[in-house]
């Protein structure tokens, strides 16, 4: 597994497994709320009495707890006095200044081995309401939960406490619109929807989440196109594997945070767009199986910080790569250019660029011979060139070639 994202960023609450291997899909983990554990937001609301058993659970956020566990097939929960002390994996509680404890955060779903959250009844389980009586909520994590009972997100989680951070609802099965509610839960950092069978276009509403570090849609079925951007402090950016059309916005580019774009396997239009070289944190982008259709903005080579860029499967409008085409992307590890109409050779300039691992350049009308220096790419494991129209010799030693093996493709 291969972390690299920038200290400020590991703060977030998010980890990116296996981001670097370009033939898988990454995995957005969420791992913890990483927000002010110490106190609460808001004060109690006031007049608490203990409850039964002496228990310092808020006796409302208590009730509402069973009705969601029940929900869930979790009856067991019910027998718990205080869903608080109890502290099943998947319940954080904080306690206020007069020691009664709220719920902060809940979590269902068998994410791993080490992360047993309450299961789902998948045949039977649903969203409880009684989740709006949770007032201090700022998690609220879902894995798995309804896939054997298909059902819209339930526009009522709009109006959930005006404290949640994050909302997962990953691989549910989920149905139907994104509700324009969520654009009400101004506080989110995360916004996961990732593998569901969500339909209609990305709600326009969602651009008010200007707090957002990660937005995944990816794997849904959703149309439209992408609305124009403004997420000052997003990370990570994944509307990967839907049916989205039209242009990519230019508003993009004035989302300095980015760390990561997935666009690929969408039905999006035109051409990068030339303020794409502002982001200069942005370590992978991957356009990949759009139908991209215009050859590259020359602003690309102002990402200094890029470590992948995959853009495999677009027409690309029949470029060249110019010399000096990717001469500022010191930090590329991987390029991904397979099936993208290039013609002409291969510059010089992309052998200077030592810090690369893998290029694949394969299905493209590229002429000329292989670039003597690329003998100089020491950290080059994996190399397809094969389908082309290259001549020449391989530039490589005997020792190179060994280390590639099958990973080096230079013939049809
Ligand atoms: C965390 O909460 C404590 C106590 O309310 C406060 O003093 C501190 O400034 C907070 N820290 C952050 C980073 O918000
Ligand atoms: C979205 O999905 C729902 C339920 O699966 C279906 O009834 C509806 O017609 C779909 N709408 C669109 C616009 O595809
Ligand atoms: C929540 O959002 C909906 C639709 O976006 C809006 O009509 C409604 O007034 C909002 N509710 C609150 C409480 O802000
Ligand atoms: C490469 O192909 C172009 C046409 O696309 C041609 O003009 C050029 O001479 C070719 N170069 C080599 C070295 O074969």
């Amino acid at each position: 597994m291969q972390t690299f994202f920038p200290p400020q960023a590991q703060a977030l609450v998010v980890l990116l497994m296996s981001l670097l291997l370009p033939l898988t899909k990454p995995f957005t983990v969420i791992v913890s709320d990483s927000s002010n554990q110490s106190a609460l937001l808001d004060g109690p609301q006031s007049g608490f009495t203990m409850n039964r058993d002496g228990a310092r659970t808020d006796a409302r956020e208590q009730e509402a707890v069973y009705d969601i566990m029940r929900a869930t097939g979790n009856d067991w929960a019910t027998d718990i006095p205080d869903v608080c002390r109890g502290r099943w994996h998947g319940i954080e509680c904080m306690p206020d200044k007069d020691n009664v404890y709220h719920v902060v955060s809940l979590s269902f779903g068998a994410l791993s081995d080490d992360t047993a959250f309450p299961t789902c009844d998948p045949a039977k389980s649903y969203i409880s309401k009684s989740i709006m009586k949770l007032p201090h909520l700022r998690t609220l994590f879902f894995y798995r939960c309804f896939s054997h009972n298909p059902q819209p997100i339930p526009a009522f989680l709009g109006q959930l406490s005006p404290t949640l951070q994050t909302l997962v609802l990953r691989e549910n099965g989920h149905v139907g619109f994104i509700p324009t509610e969520l654009g009400n839960l101004t506080r989110l950092k995360v916004l996961d929807l990732h593998k569901n069978n969500l339909n209609g276009s990305i709600p326009v509403s969602l651009g008010r989440l200007a707090e957002l570090r990660s937005l995944d849609l990816s794997r849904n079925t959703l149309t439209g196109s992408i609305f124009s951007l403004s997420f000052p402090v997003l990370n990570v950016l994944d509307l990967s594997q839907n049916l989205l059309v039209g242009s990519i916005p230019s508003t993009l580019g004035s989302c300095h945070s980015l760390i990561k774009i997935d666009f690929s396997r969408n039905r999006l239009s035109g051409s990068i767009p030339e303020s794409i070289g502002s982001l200069k944190e942005l370590i992978l982008m991957d356009l990949s199986y759009n139908r991209l259709s215009k050859p590259f903005p020359t602003s690309i080579r102002n990402l200094n910080a890029l470590q992948a860029l995959i853009l495999k499967g677009n027409p690309m409008g029949s470029a060249t790569i110019s010399s000096e085409e990717f001469d500022g992307m010191t930090s590329l590890m991987i390029l991904i250019l397979s099936y993208t109409n290039l013609h002409g050779p291969i510059p010089e300039s992309l052998g200077r660029l030592t810090n690369l691992r893998v290029i694949h350049l394969d299905g493209n009308r590229l002429n000329g011979s292989i670039p003597t220096n690329f003998k100089d790419l020491k950290n080059l494991g994996e190399l397809r060139l094969n389908d082309n129209q290259l001549t020449g010799p391989v530039p490589f030693g005997r020792e190179m070639v060994w280390k590639m093996r099958r990973k080096l493709k230079t013939s049809q």
